[in-house]
């Protein structure tokens, strides 16, 4: 072995480093993701050498403010996620499995950049320039602003960013990106994390905005996304069933903004197109009359989010009765179903129950644990409740229901939609104005909002 360099093991996944091979990481609970990689063992500072500098304190007060000018990608829901644009000088890693479409939002991205002359560098290490420009046809044309590079060497990339000088990168993808200085072979976590240094030094230093693409995957051959994922300043996951048209890109992490924020968007024939209003979209198709179904608003950063929660509760046949909860906790779900079974005495305890949020869309916030309990208790009952009521708020273990925020926004998306009734939780009327032409219930707890549905 060189002289200098250890060898070490890195899971693939989370990037946990240990000295010997082990069959489950500590760190993340994966299996077998522990592959062996060389590195070069960094030498001890010398003692004693501590340098006199000239560093300055300053507080707060004293450091002056300067509006940093965002780049508009000119896709909206792009630009919420991002917190109002691009920050030059920012690092945005996009993550996702592999055919979710990163590549194909990215090149529309630089497609609506290079419209407003803004030098723009694709550069992929996945695809020959041929692939890119079948993709780009069927994105629309192209200004010349926008240049491309097919390479895997982050050497001769650097050299020819620091020549080309663009104002945003396009990394496709940092699994495919080397440095001959590091041993190991590309997508293993010590090449991902050198490369990611490297594009880091990059965008700080030349102020460059630098998009990199991740891929998540699950075996564990080249590192994911998370290896990554504190080093740079905002990580934007885009996720979605790859058989469902829609694609949700949820913001994960995000130095310049809100994180909580989504972008929802659909493949079509030509690229992504944007969704304006996912509720109306994750209604579509919504079954009249039915039992076990009912809409319940949710709060995706500034954004309420209708959607519909479904629930089949059946006689089981078995002695271990069967759950499933698509869409969102399992078990919270389990939780809302004792807490039925307890306070009310509905004796679920020997029925089958599935839960499925329509539209394939996961939702987790406590504020639909009302839609979740009516929705059981409606199809317990066989009682379907009204196509234009509405419900949230969050359930406590005593059956309670608690205030959940932003209460405003839900009520008027609702009514916007065309909904007439809205359940909601007593505490959250007292917060709220009055609110013309919907219809608006307060409950207490679990049985109040029972009894309003019989
Ligand atoms: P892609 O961007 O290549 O995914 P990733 O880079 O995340 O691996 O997306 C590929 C998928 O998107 C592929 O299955 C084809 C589909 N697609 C469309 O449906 N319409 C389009 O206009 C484009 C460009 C791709
Ligand atoms: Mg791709």
């Amino acid at each position: 072995m060189a002289k200098g360099k250890t060898t070490v093991f890195f899971c693939q996944s989370c990037g946990y480093e240990s000295a010997k091979w082990m069959g489950q990481c500590p760190g993340c609970k994966e299996w077998n993701t522990f592959v062996e990689e060389m590195v070069e063992k960094k030498s001890a500072h010398k003692a004693g050498a501590v340098r006199k500098s000239d560093l300055q304190v300053l507080p707060l007060s004293k450091i002056e403010m300067t509006k940093e000018d965002r780049m508009s990608t000119q896709i909206k829901e792009l630009d919420r996620v991002l917190g109002g644009g691009i920050v030059p000088g920012s690092m945005v890693l996009v993550g996702g499995d592999p055919g979710i479409g990163k590549s194909t939002l990215l090149l529309q991205v630089c497609k609506h950049l290079s419209e407003q002359q803004i030098k723009v560098l694709y550069i992929s290490g996945e695809e020959s320039l041929q692939q890119i420009k079948i993709r780009a046809e069927r994105i629309g044309t192209f200004r010349d602003s926008l240049s491309l590079l097919c390479e895997t060497n982050l050497d001769l990339i650097e050299e020819v960013i620091q020549r080309e000088k663009p104002q945003v990168v396009v990394i496709d993808s940092i699994q495919t990106m080397y440095r001959e200085a590091v041993s190991s072979s590309p997508g293993s976590v010590s090449q991902v994390r050198e490369s990611t240094g490297t594009l880091m030094q990059i965008a700080k230093g030349m102020n460059i905005s630098i998009f990199i693409v991740g891929h998540v995957t699950k075996e564990g051959v080249v590192a994911g996304p998370r290896v990554l994922e504190h080093m740079v300043d905002t990580v934007l996951y885009f996720e979605g069933d790859r058989h469902a048209a829609y694609r949700i890109l949820r913001g994960v992490k995000n130095r310049f903004g809100s994180t909580n924020e989504i972008g929802v968007f659909e493949m079509r024939e030509d690229g992504l197109s944007e969704v304006e209003n996912p509720s109306e979209f994750m209604l579509n198709g919504r079954p009249q009359g039915a039992s076990g179904s009912v809409v319940a608003c949710s709060m995706e950063g500034t954004r309420p989010i209708l959607l519909e929660i479904q629930a089949l509760v059946c006689r089981s046949n078995f002695g271990m009765p069967r759950r499933t909860a698509a869409g969102t906790d399992y078990n919270r779900v389990n939780l809302l179903m004792a807490v039925l079974e307890k306070r009310l005495g509905i004796r679920m305890g020997e029925c089958d129950a599935y839960i499925n949020i329509a539209g394939g869309i996961k939702m987790n916030e406590p504020a639909i644990d009302l839609g979740i309990v009516l929705a059981l208790i409606s199809s317990y009952k066989e009682i379907p409740i009204d196509e234009h009521t509405i419900c949230f708020g969050e359930v406590g273990l005593s059956g309670e229901v608690r205030a959940v925020n932003m209460a405003e926004q839900r009520v008027l998306e609702a009514r916007k939609l065309g909904f007439d009734t809205c359940i909601l939780p007593q505490a959250c009327m007292d917060t709220l104005k009055k609110i013309d032409g919907i219809r608006l219930v307060g409950v207490r707890n679990v049985k109040e909002a029972i009894d309003f549905i019989k």
